[in-house]
């Protein structure tokens, strides 16, 4: 078999529609380029319409198959939730690929930890991903089929693998709760033709993590912390998300796919060094 048409057969996305929160920044912005361009047909939503607006018009510059087309809406709420599935719902008669990836964090010691800062991250990155998607399953599973299932990607973190907060204790468990939904809508979900799937990353520079990788003397301490040695980068997240997208990833459902180096493996000094 030629070289083009394997990669064709394992990872063509073109023309599937999706759907990616937080699409116009950091990882969200990666997965909406590498949708985009490999071919489909991508709504990215978040709630700074500068900041989409701005990402698809760079990204419609470059003369995708399919413009990229955005739209505003707040996870926070119920009413910014419906909101959301009421602009989709005008646009298009089914989906195929919902990335939940907006997500939020707050970092404070132990002891001094705000009691409000416990439900924001947690109504944004749990119940916001969660009632979304329950929203969605009509469009997801109304085209799925056993060759191509419809796909969910959850955004989780390497986080709510391994015992790590250093301050951002509600963002920690946040994301434990993002791949123990992703585990039980993967189980639920099977019969209806759609995988549920998580990325875990480690650190990637973003909005989020400018505070700790934003400049090179911060990425090296990072990355002496990371067994495999440096931050994640761009092409990390693209290539794991054309294998979960693309006719090749149709047979894999609740997986936490580890995107972090080695970390969550990492358990210290060896104990008989
Ligand atoms: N960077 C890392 O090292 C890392 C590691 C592990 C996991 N992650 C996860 O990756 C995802 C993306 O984060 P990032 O690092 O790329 O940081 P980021 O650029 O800050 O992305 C977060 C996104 O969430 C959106 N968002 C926040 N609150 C929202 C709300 N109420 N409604 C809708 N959208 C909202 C933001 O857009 P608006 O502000 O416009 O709403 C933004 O696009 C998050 O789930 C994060 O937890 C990141």
């Amino acid at each position: 078999m030629k070289k083009k048409n394997i990669i064709n057969e394992l990872f063509n996305v073109e023309d599937k529609i999706a759907i990616i929160t937080g699409g116009g920044s950091g990882i969200g912005k990666i997965i909406t380029e590498v949708l985009a361009f490999s071919g489909s047909k991508v709504y990215i939503t978040s709630r700074k319409l500068e900041v989409i607006e701005k990402a698809s018009i760079e990204i419609n510059a470059k003369k995708p198959r399919h413009k990229v087309e955005y739209f505003c809406s707040d996870l926070s709420s119920e009413v910014g939730i419906e909101k959301l599935v009421k602009h989709f719902e005008k646009k298009e008669e089914h989906l195929d690929i919902l990335i939940n990836n907006s997500g939020i964090s707050w970092g404070a010691p132990l002891g001094k930890f705000p009691y409000h800062a416990w439900d924001k991250v947690m109504t944004v990155n749990v119940t916001g991903l969660f009632h979304l998607t329950q929203s969605l399953l009509p469009k997801l599973a109304s085209k799925a089929t056993l060759a191509y299932p419809s796909r969910i990607i959850n955004i989780g973190s390497v986080m709510g693998t391994a015992a790590l907060a250093d301050g951002p204790y509600s963002y920690s468990a946040s994301k434990a709760a993002v791949h123990q939904i992703t585990r039980i809508l993967a189980k639920e979900l099977a019969r209806q033709k759609i995988t549920v799937n998580a990325l875990a990353p480690g650190p990637f520079l973003s909005r989020m993590t400018e505070f700790a990788v934003g400049n090179k003397e911060k990425e090296r301490k990072v990355s002496k912390n990371v067994p495999i040695g440096r931050i994640g980068n761009p092409n990390d997240i693209k290539s794991s998300i054309l294998f979960l997208c693309g006719p090749g990833g149709s047979y894999v459902t609740g997986a936490i796919l580890p995107l972090d180096g080695g970390i969550h493996v990492a358990t210290g000094p060896e104990i008989f060094e």
